[in-house]
C-alpha cells in the first residue's frame, strides 16, 4: 500500500482539516507529519465546531488511528488542553491516539524566545503564532532537543533543567520580555503526566508495519508549501518541511511509498503574518474576501492577508510535491463578485515571468491578471459538479488547464458534508 498525502498548496489554511475530516473514513489511519500547536485545523459536522492544534483531523471518525508523527513538535500544554476538550466532547481519543516518541517537546521558554525573538526583529518579523515552533526545531537540529520518549526516562528532569537554563542564558541577549516562567512550567510538568498516559509509539515502525498489513494511511500536512522551510518566502516562513518530501522525514516512510498527493487551495487566496504575497489585495476586494471567507486565524484570531489566486506560485507548489489532485476549497466566498481575477504571471523589471523569483522577498513582482466572470449565485443547493453554475464550471476548469493537474474535490461551505466530487479520481467516498 501507499501513504496519501493532503496538504497545503498555499500559505497555510487552506481548508486540510476539513479535507482530511472528510476523506479520512476511507482511510484506517491519519497521520501529522511536521508543524505543531502554530496549526488550526477547522473540522464543521453535527452543527459542532472544532480547532485543531496537534491531534491529526481523524480524531472524530470512528475506529481510525491517528498518529503524532517523529516530524511533529508538540507542547505538552496545547496537546493536553486539546485532549480533554475532545474527551469532554465524548470524543475516544486515549484508544486512537499515538505519539511518536520521536518528536520533539515544545518548552515553555521555547515559547519565550519565540517572543523575544520576535520582538528584537522589530518590523521585520515573521509574524510567528508564538508557540515556540522556530525555537524547538532550532533545538532539534542543534541536536539539543528533548523528544517525547525522554519523558519515562530517568534522566529527563535533569535534561530538562539544563535545556531551560541554556535558553534562560539565551533570553538574556533579547531585549526584555514578561514571563512567569514558575506558573507554565508548573502547567507543562502536569500536562506531561498526560502524555505519558498515552500511547506512545515507535512510528516509523508502526507506519511501516501497517502500510505491510495494507493499512490506508493518510498523511495531514500543516501550514502550506509557501511556508515551508527551504522553498517558501524565506525567512518569512515556519520551520518545518511541509511539502511531500517532509512526509518521509516526518513519518520515517521511503519516497516510494507516496500514494496520491492531494493539494488543497482556496479559490482565492491568504496569508497570515509577515512576507510577499504578491497577489494581495489590500482594498476593499480583500476586505470583502475576509469578510465572507470569515478570514481570521484560527489559531491566533489574527485577520488574515487576502487576495486572488496565484497561479505561478501553485505551479511552484504543485511541482514541489507532485500534486496529482487538486481540492480547490471556498469557492462559495465567491459566490458574490461580478467577476474573479487570477494572477497568471508576474512582471519584475519589465519583463513577465511565471517563476518565483529567488528575491521574491525584495522585489517588486507585479501579478497579471486574467479576468473570469463571476456566477452571482449561492451554491447551497448544488448537489453535484454537473449542477454547478456554468461560471464556476468554467473557473474550475480554467484553473485545471493551467495547473495540469485535475481537481477532484470542490468544497463549497465549512461543514463536512459541503464537498463536490469531480472526475474519474475523485475518491469514493
Ligand atoms: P486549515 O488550517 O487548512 O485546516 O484551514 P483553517 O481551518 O485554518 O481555515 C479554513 C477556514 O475556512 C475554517 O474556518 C473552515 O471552517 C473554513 N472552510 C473550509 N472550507 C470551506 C469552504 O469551502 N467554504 C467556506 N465558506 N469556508 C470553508
Ligand atoms: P495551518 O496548519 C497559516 C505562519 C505564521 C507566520 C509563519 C511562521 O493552520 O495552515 P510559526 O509560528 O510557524 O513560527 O510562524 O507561519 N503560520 C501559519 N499560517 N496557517 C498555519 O497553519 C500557520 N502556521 C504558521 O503566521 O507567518
Ligand atoms: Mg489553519
Amino acid at each position: 500500500m501507499a501513504i496519501d498525502v493532503i496538504l497545503g498548496l498555499q500559505w497555510g489554511d487552506e481548508g486540510k482539516g476539513k479535507i482530511v475530516d472528510y476523506l479520512a473514513e476511507g482511510y484506517d489511519i491519519v497521520a501529522r507529519f511536521q508543524g505543531g500547536p502554530n496549526a488550526g485545523h477547522t473540522l464543521k459536522f453535527d452543527e459542532k465546531k472544532f480547532v485543531l492544534h496537534t491531534v491529526p483531523s481523524g480524531i472524530f471518525r470512528p475506529g481510525l488511528i491517528n498518529l503524532i508523527g517523529n516530524g511533529v513538535v508538540a507542547d505538552p500544554i496545547t496537546l493536553a488542553a486539546e485532549i480533554k476538550k475532545l474527551e469532554e466532547a465524548g470524543v475516544d481519543v486515549r484508544s486512537r491516539l499515538l505519539l511518536a516518541r520521536k518528536a520533539h517537546l515544545i518548552l515553555p521558554t521555547h515559547r519565550y524566545l519565540d517572543a523575544a525573538s520576535e520582538r528584537a526583529k522589530g518590523k521585520s518579523k515573521i509574524g510567528s503564532t508564538l508557540k515556540g515552533i522556530g525555537p524547538t526545531y532550532m533545538d532539534k537540529t542543534g541536536r539539543n532537543g528533548l523528544r517525547v520518549g525522554d519523558i519515562t526516562s530517568s534522566y529527563f528532569e535533569e535534561r530538562y533543567r539544563s535545556l531551560k537554563e541554556k535558553h534562560l542564558s539565551l533570553l538574556a541577549i533579547y531585549p526584555e520580555i514578561d514571563f512567569g516562567l514558575a506558573e507554565e512550567e508548573e502547567k507543562w510538568m502536569q500536562s506531561l503526566d498526560i502524555l505519558r498516559s498515552l500511547q506512545l509509539a515507535d512510528g516509523e515502525y508502526f507506519i511501516n508495519q501497517a502500510l505491510k498489513e495494507g493499512k490506508r494511511i493518510l498523511a495531514e500536512g500543516a501550514q502550506g508549501s509557501m511556508l515551508d522551510i527551504d522553498f517558501g518566502t524565506y525567512p518569512f516562513v515556519t520551520s518545518s518541511n511541509t511539502i511531500t518530501a517532509g512526509v518521509c522525514t516526518g513519518l520515517g516512510v521511503a519516497p516510494g511509498k507516496i500514494g496520491e498527493v492531494i493539494g488543497v487551495s482556496k479559490a482565492y487566496c491568504t496569508r497570515v503574518g509577515s512576507g510577499p504575497f504578491p497577489t494581495e489585495q489590500d482594498n476593499e476586494v480583500g476586505e470583502r474576501l475576509r469578510q465572507e471567507g470569515g478570514e481570521f486565524g484560527a489559531t491566533t484570531g489574527r485577520p488574515r492577508r487576502c487576495g486572488w489566486i496565484d497561479l505561478p506560485q501553485l505551479k511552484y507548489t504543485i511541482m514541489l510535491n507532485g500534486v496529482t489532485q487538486l481540492a480547490i476549497t471556498k469557492i462559495d466566498v465567491l459566490n458574490g463578485f461580478d467577476t474573479i481575477q487570477a494572477a497568471t504571471a508576474y512582471e519584475t523589471d519589465g519583463r513577465l515571468t511565471e517563476e518565483l523569483p529567488y528575491d521574491i522577498c525584495d522585489l517588486d513582482v507585479r501579478p497579471a491578471y486574467e479576468t473570469h466572470r463571476g456566477w452571482k449565485q449561492s451554491l447551497d443547493g448544488v448537489s453535484g459538479y454537473a449542477s454547478m453554475p456554468a461560471a464556476a464550471r468554467e473557473y474550475l476548469e480554467a484553473l485545471e488547464a493551467h495547473l495540469q493537474v485535475p481537481v477532484t474535490m470542490v468544497s463549497t461551505g465549512p461543514e463536512r458534508n459541503k464537498l463536490i466530487l469531480k472526475g474519474a479520481k475523485a475518491p469514493a467516498v
